[in-house]
């Protein structure tokens, strides 16, 4: 089986991304073959600054790195090290019907929220079904706002092969982490657009204050809370160890405990887990020929597959690159 997913490096990760995506990006290495890529083509969409976007590029590598992918057993790599996935996009928009990407919510939500309405932006979903297709991925581990394109890939491809009347491209399943929707520290979804986010590799003191500063109901200590309508206890209950949840569950119905002293545990469970992943990054960041080897590494193996696809594309479809044609 093989497993492929992207991240856009359009700014800095969060918990809402690690809990809803990253996490079980890393699970799944052990078990599959697994092709993780930097999505600089799509982060261009927002991104206009050169320095900017090869920095974030970086970034998000690091972030991969340090919070436990395993480049001997997962490929990492940069979207725009396989440049064939443009040419499938540019073959895919061919036969992608116009009111499929008018239904995409993300290009309504973005728009909405004041980001330029480009082409790129609109047809952003196809490039997305490149990125998956061309890689003969069985599945997309994603966070529930990327189901849709997902769904989209599922219907482009399937256009494809009755167009050419073919099985060239394969239908991928979408994968949902156990937390879907993470909230934020207004309790509202969790988006950097949001500016509400619990990020993952702050300062231990930048870190403690969001996390005292998120947003609570103002029922006193003494009372009973009910935990499934707080946010502070939402993702505590994801990142603890279940024991620990199920004590903090039980404090809340009886009463007695205050939202200061939940917190409190919060960012000693959230210093668990990413205290030492801020020590490997710290360490990777300063062997950067390190992490640009990997980076190489990974494009290698997975640029070798999507040729493989676009060598059958072409042939399907009649399209002609001088040296690389079999037709
Ligand atoms: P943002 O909303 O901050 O811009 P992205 O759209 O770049 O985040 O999302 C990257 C990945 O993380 C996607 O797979 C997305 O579904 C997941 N993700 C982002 N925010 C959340 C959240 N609050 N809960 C669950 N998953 C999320
Ligand atoms: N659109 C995804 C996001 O915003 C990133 C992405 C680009 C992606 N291409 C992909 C995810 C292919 C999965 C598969 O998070």
């Amino acid at each position: 089986m093989r497993v492929l997913s992207g991240i856009q490096s359009s700014g800095k990760l969060h918990l809402g991304n690690y809990l809803g995506a990253i996490s079980q990006h890393i699970e799944l290495q052990e078990q599959h073959e697994c092709l993780y890529f930097i999505a600089n083509y799509h982060a261009l969409t927002t991104v206009r600054d050169a320095e900017q976007l090869r920095r974030r590029t970086v970034d998000v590598a690091l972030d991969y790195l340090a919070l436990g992918l395993n480049p001997a057993r997962a490929a990492l790599f940069r979207q725009s090290d396989v440049p064939e996935v443009c040419e499938l996009a540019w073959i895919l928009a061919t036969v992608t019907n116009e009111g499929l990407m008018r239904r995409a919510h993300s290009y309504k939500d973005k728009t909405a929220k004041g980001i330029e309405p480009t082409m790129g932006l609109m047809s952003y979903p196809i490039l997305m079904a490149a990125d998956i297709l061309i890689y003969r991925s069985h599945l997309v581990p994603v966070g529930r706002d990327q189901i849709q394109h997902v769904e989209m890939t599922q219907d482009i491809a399937a256009r494809f092969n009755s167009a050419f009347n073919c099985d060239v491209l394969i239908r991928p399943e979408a994968k949902l982490n156990r937390a879907p929707l993470v909230p934020g520290v207004d309790g509202e979804k969790m988006s950097k657009s949001y500016g509400n986010t619990i990020d993952l590799f702050d300062e231990p003191a930048a870190i403690r204050k969001r996390i005292m500063s998120m947003k609570t109901d103002s029922t006193p200590v003494e009372e009973p809370k009910n935990p499934d309508r707080c946010n502070v206890y939402a993702i505590y209950s994801l990142l603890a160890r279940p024991e620990e949840a199920a004590e903090i569950e039980a404090a809340y119905r009886k009463g007695g405990m205050g939202y200061g002293e939940v917190k409190k545990r919060l960012f000693e469970v959230y210093e668990r887990i990413f205290g030492p992943a801020r020590e490997r990054r710290a360490a990777l960041a300063a062997d950067p020929d390190r992490v640009e080897d990997i980076l190489r590494d990974g494009a290698r193996q997975a640029r070798r597959i999507a040729c493989e696809v676009m060598e059958e594309v072409r042939k399907v479809t009649g399209i002609v690159v001088a040296g690389n044609t079999t037709a």
